[in-house]
């Protein structure tokens, strides 16, 4: 009999280290009126920005400029015995995956793509409305398809990563997500592919209302970042180009969503790590790099991702040099630099080329490949991190004890001094506000590490109560239910966070055990064969399927 103790679900962690409010739609969404409509009056900057890759970085597959090929479409993974293969279809691009040794074999709908394609590209299935990442991804440089990033650690085929709309919210814009579920949009799950014009300029129903009225007040209604004060200015790109250590979302995250023209700290708390040592060189995002150029630090706020950038075009290849050697002029004179005096004449109009060499490394999603710390020669390597770290915010702006707390937690992982930090201010936190969603689910998961799971199960009942679209936190209290017996509650528990998230197979096992265990056996049938829709190579399921149909002949 296998049924009896399969029932070590623990936390799943988000994705991203990101605790934002599920399904969140940006203020004003109602007022965003779409690109197309900028086009009316700003064409030039319309049809320029349509060829960014900003403006490309996800649609529905088959359309758009950038098109994969398919003369590598079908591969193997050694490690896991497994086999894929994509093709053309009229709905989309159709991926069929095997592992014989498992015995297992289907097929997925690839209906959207993630990623312009300047270096790969990853897709996303839809089952019964629900969004999930597929294992394989195009990647540009080698013209072929492989296993997804981040996929190659796994087991068994991987289809239950859940897209929400935090993976969507900075390639896709006017994102449609359906309340109260984790990864659950509408159909089209976003209105406009690739960010749009008002994510940078916010929503612009009223410019455009009252400008075609003949109202010149229209003009103040849209935002114009370069006519911002510098931290607003800089919040415009931070959205999507700030990764830091940790991302905290601050409480007024939970009412609304950040808008162009606010302070992005006031939403979010970015964390990096404080070492000023080699680990701080292996920080992973362009604002963190720039930030420790002399160039930054000597010209302060004068310099901006715009002073480099045009945010509407990328210039082409032949006129790239040039383009950026007049971005170092407006503050360097030609004589600035011996080097490029010298008479290697080519060398010397490419500023870039020696002072922002490029990584090598390119077939990842998220890694920075032009070096934006800007040095007089070439940096050896990253280097590795160093001890006796810490965090530090990453703007200028004070932080509060509960963000440090819940920053601490989400890089703790196996460290218990900072699980131990964590824990204290968070416990803090609690006391002065104990509605506090996120500081209530990291403290719950830190009690269940720690074994305390009486006071976790406490805590997760409040949280559950407070907010029932937690899922993983549900997932977690029926398992500490069930341990005491509480059947029909874990039951319902986990049902709920099913109608969320249906890729949850630990609750989906879980539950089938529990009905199986109420003598209900057709109902454990159903339910795990809903488990091997969504996750078809999920042995467990597999194994507990066959003893079901086995018991009952
Ligand atoms: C009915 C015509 C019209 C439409 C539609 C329109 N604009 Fe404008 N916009 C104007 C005019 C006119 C100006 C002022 C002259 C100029 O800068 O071109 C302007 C100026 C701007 C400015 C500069 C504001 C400043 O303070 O510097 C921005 C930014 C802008 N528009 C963005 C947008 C965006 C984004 C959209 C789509 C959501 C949009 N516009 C749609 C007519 C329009
Ligand atoms: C916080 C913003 C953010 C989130 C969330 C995010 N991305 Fe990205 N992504 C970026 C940025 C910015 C780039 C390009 C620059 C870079 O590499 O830093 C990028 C690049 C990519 C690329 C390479 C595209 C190309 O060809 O240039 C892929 C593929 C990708 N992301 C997939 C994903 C997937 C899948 C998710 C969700 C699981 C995701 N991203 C979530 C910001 C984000
Ligand atoms: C990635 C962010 C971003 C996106 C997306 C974006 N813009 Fe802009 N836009 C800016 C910034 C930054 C400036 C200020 C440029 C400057 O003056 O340095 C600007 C300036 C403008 C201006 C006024 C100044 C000018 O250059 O004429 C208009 C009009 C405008 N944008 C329209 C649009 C339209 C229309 C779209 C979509 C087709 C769009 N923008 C998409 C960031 C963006
Ligand atoms: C809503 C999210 C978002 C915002 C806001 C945003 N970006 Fe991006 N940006 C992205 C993503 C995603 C990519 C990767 C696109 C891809 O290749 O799929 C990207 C790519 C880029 C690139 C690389 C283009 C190339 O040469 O291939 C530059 C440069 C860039 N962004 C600059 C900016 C600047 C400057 C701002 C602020 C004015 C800004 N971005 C605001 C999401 C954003
Ligand atoms: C907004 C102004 C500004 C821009 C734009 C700018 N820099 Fe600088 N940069 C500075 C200042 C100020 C310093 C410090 C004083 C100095 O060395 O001239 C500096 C320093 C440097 C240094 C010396 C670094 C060190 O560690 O000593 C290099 C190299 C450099 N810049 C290269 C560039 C290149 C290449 C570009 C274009 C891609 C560029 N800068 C764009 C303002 C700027
Ligand atoms: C001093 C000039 C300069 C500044 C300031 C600057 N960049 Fe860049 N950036 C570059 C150059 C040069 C490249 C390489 C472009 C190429 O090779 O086509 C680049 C490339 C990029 C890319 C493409 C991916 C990569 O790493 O090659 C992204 C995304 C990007 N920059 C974002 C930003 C953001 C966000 C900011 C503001 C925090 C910023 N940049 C500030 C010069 C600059
Ligand atoms: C062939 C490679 C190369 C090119 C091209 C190049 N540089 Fe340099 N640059 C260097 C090196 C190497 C140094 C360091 C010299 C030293 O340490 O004495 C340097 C030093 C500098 C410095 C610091 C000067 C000082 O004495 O503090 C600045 C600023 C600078 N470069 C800007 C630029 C600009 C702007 C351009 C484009 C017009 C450029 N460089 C093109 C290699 C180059």
């Amino acid at each position: 009999m296998v049924f009896a103790s399969r029932l070590q679900i623990r936390l799943l962690l988000p994705l991203f280290p990101i605790l934002a409010a599920m399904g969140q739609k940006a203020a004003g969404a109602d007022q965003e009126v779409g690109s197309k409509t900028c086009n009316g009056c700003h064409p030039e900057i319309y049809r320029n920005y349509s060829a960014t890759s900003m403006s490309q970085s996800s649609g529905k597959v088959g359309k758009g400029a950038f098109r994969e090929s398919f003369y590598r479409a079908r591969f193997s993974d050694p490690a896991l015995g497994a086999q894929y293969s994509v093709s053309l279809t009229a709905e989309g691009y159709r991926l069929e995956f095997s592992r014989d040794s498992a015995g297992v074999r289907g097929e997925r709908v690839l209906g959207w793509f993630i990623g312009s394609g300047r270096v790969g590209r990853s897709y996303v299935s839809s089952l019964e409305g629900f969004l999930f990442q597929a294992p394989v991804s195009y990647y540009t440089l080698s013209e072929k398809w492989g296993v997804s990033p981040g996929f190659e650690q796994h087991s068994s085929l991987y289809f239950t990563r859940a897209v929400s709309a935090k993976c969507l919210q900075c390639h896709a814009s006017r994102l449609q997500p359906v309340a109260g579920a984790e990864n659950r949009f509408s159909a089209p799950p976003f209105l406009e592919g690739g960010v749009s014009c008002e994510r940078c300029h916010g929503p612009g129903k009223n410019h455009v209302d009252k400008i075609t009225a003949g109202d010149r007040k229209g003009l103040s209604e849209i935002v114009n970042p370069a006519k911002l004060e510098p931290a607003r200015r800089d919040s415009v790109c931070a959205q999507c180009h700030l990764t830091g250590a940790a991302r905290v979302a601050r409480a007024r995250a939970a009412r609304a969503a950040y808008r162009p023209g606010e302070l992005l700290s006031e939403y979010t708390a970015y964390f990096v790590w404080t070492d000023a040592g080699p680990s701080a060189m292996s920080a992973n995002s362009h604002f963190e790099k720039l930030q420790q150029s002399a160039c930054k630090k000597a010209s302060g706020d004068r310099l901006w991702c715009g002073s480099c950038h045009d945010p509407h075009s990328e210039p082409e290849a032949a006129t790239r040099a040039e383009f950026y050697r007049a971005r170092c002029r407006k503050c360097h004179e030609p004589s600035a630099c011996k080097e490029s005096l010298g008479t290697r004449r080519k060398a010397q109009d490419d500023c870039s080329a020696c002072h922002m060499p490029k990584d090598q490394v390119r077939e990842t999603e998220h890694a920075v490949f032009t070096d934006h710390s800007i040095p007089r020669r070439p940096r050896r390597s990253a280097g590795s991190p160093g001890t006796g770290r810490s965090l530090a915010p990453f703007w200028n702006t004070p932080v509060e004890e509960r963000d440090l707390g819940l920053a601490f937690a989400m890089v703790a992982g196996e460290d218990s001094s900072f699980r131990r930090r964590a824990f204290e201010l968070l416990q803090k936190a609690e006391a002065r506000d104990p509605e506090d969603l996120p500081v209530l689910i990291q403290l719950a998961q830190l009690l269940d590490e720690t074994g305390r799971e009486d006071q976790a199960m406490a805590l997760s009942e409040r949280i559950v109560r407070l907010d029932p679209s937690q899922a993983a936190v549900a997932v977690n209290l029926g398992t500490y239910y069930i341990k005491r017996g509480r059947v029909q509650e874990a039951m319902r528990l986990w049902q709920d966070a099913l109608s969320r998230n249906p890729g949850l197979t630990g609750a989906r096992i879980n539950l089938a055990v529990a009905q199986h265990r109420a003598g209900d056996a057709a109902a454990a049938e159903a339910t795990l064969r809903k488990a091997l829709q969504y996750d078809p190579d999920q042995e467990t399921a597999r194994k507990l399927l066959a003893e079901i149909r086995a018991g009952s002949r």
